[in-house]
């Protein structure tokens, strides 16, 4: 079983490597932004309550996104493992999973954290776009649709740009993240279970290194 934390700044790479760890390991992926995301659209309680912090770059409370992730993890689907995308951001969420994992017995087995230069993340949070139908992620400087404005996933023509990926948001968000950032990896290294990843690299170069920590474990 392969239980993953995936930790980085906003626009490490977290989904793009989460995509091809799913491909190989048919694990299941869980990211809260997404989930935050969808409870906006679907304008839920949650999502109302979440678009408050969101749109201005803030954290959404620990509690409402621990809550979100313990009922995530015990639907049925999650049997050969997850990765959980963005989450903990937190120390008090790092210890509210430590619960709720020993509840349903879904303990971690790796912290892998990717690390990216801010001049980078910005410049590609800048340059992401996403479908707007079913959500796949693109960037205009490394990673265009391969036909002219259609989705390679869904096929859709609709796409937009994430509004905290709007420059006046991008500054708090990494400010915000890059506060918690340290102490998070210092927690799961002192347990044992952290790996530091260069996400400079190429998506391809990045995924061969996360997939030499995973290989490990199986
Ligand atoms: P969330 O959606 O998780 O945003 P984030 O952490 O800011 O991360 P991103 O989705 O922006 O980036 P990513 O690391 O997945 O990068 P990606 O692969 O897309 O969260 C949104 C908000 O929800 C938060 O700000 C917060 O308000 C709230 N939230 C979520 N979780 C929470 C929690 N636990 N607690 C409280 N609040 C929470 O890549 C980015 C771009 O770069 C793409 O265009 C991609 O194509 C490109 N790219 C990726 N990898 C490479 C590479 N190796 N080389 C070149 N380009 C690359």
């Amino acid at each position: 079983m392969i239980n993953i934390f995936l930790l980085g700044l906003p626009g490490a790479g977290k989904g793009t490597v989460s995509e091809q760890i799913v491909d190989k390991y048919h694990l299941t992926h869980i990211s809260t932004g997404d989930m935050f995301r969808e409870a906006m659209a679907n304008e839920t309680k949650v999502g109302l309550e979440a678009k408050s912090y969101i749109d201005k770059g803030d954290l959404v409370p620990d509690e409402v996104t621990a809550k979100l992730v313990e009922e995530r993890l015990g639907q049925p689907d999650i049997n050969e493992g997850y990765i959980l995308d963005g989450f903990p951001r937190t120390i008090v969420q790092a210890e509210l999973f430590e619960d709720i994992a020993k509840r349903m017995n879904k303990q971690l087995t790796n912290v892998i954290s990717l690390e990216v230069k801010e001049e980078t993340l910005i410049r590609r949070l800048s340059a992401r776009f996403m479908c707007k139908k079913c959500g796949a992620t693109y960037n205009k400087i490394t990673k265009m649709p391969k036909v002219k404005e259609t989705c390679d996933r869904c096929g859709s023509h609709d796409f937009y740009q994430r509004e905290d990926d709007k420059p006046e948001v991008v500054q708090n968000r990494l400010k915000v993240n890059e506060k918690m950032n340290a102490p998070l990896k210092d927690f799961y290294q002192k347990k044992g279970l952290l790996t530091v990843v260069d996400g400079e690299q190429t998506p391809e170069e990045v995924f061969k290194n996360v997939d030499a920590v995973l290989s490990k474990k199986q």
